[in-house]
């Protein structure tokens, strides 16, 4: 499924850059080499971002 039909980004990708992206949907679409265009999916993209981002979370192990 397409996430920004302007720069034809799928969700897959979007998934995939999160986990190397610490930024926002802009600076995720910065890493993929696209800039917004019209802007309407950048609502859409941020929930990805952070859906995957807590998806992806690994606590740190405490050794005593
Ligand atoms: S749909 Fe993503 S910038 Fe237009």
């Amino acid at each position: 499924m397409y996430v920004c039909i302007c720069n034809a980004i799928r969700e897959n990708e979007l998934r995939n850059v999160a986990r190397r992206c610490p930024g926002d949907a802009e600076a995720c679409y910065a890493a993929l080499g696209k800039r917004p265009a019209c802007g309407t999916c950048l609502d859409d993209a941020d929930a990805i971002l952070l859906e995957e981002r807590e998806l992806s979370f690994e606590p740190a192990t405490v050794t005593a």
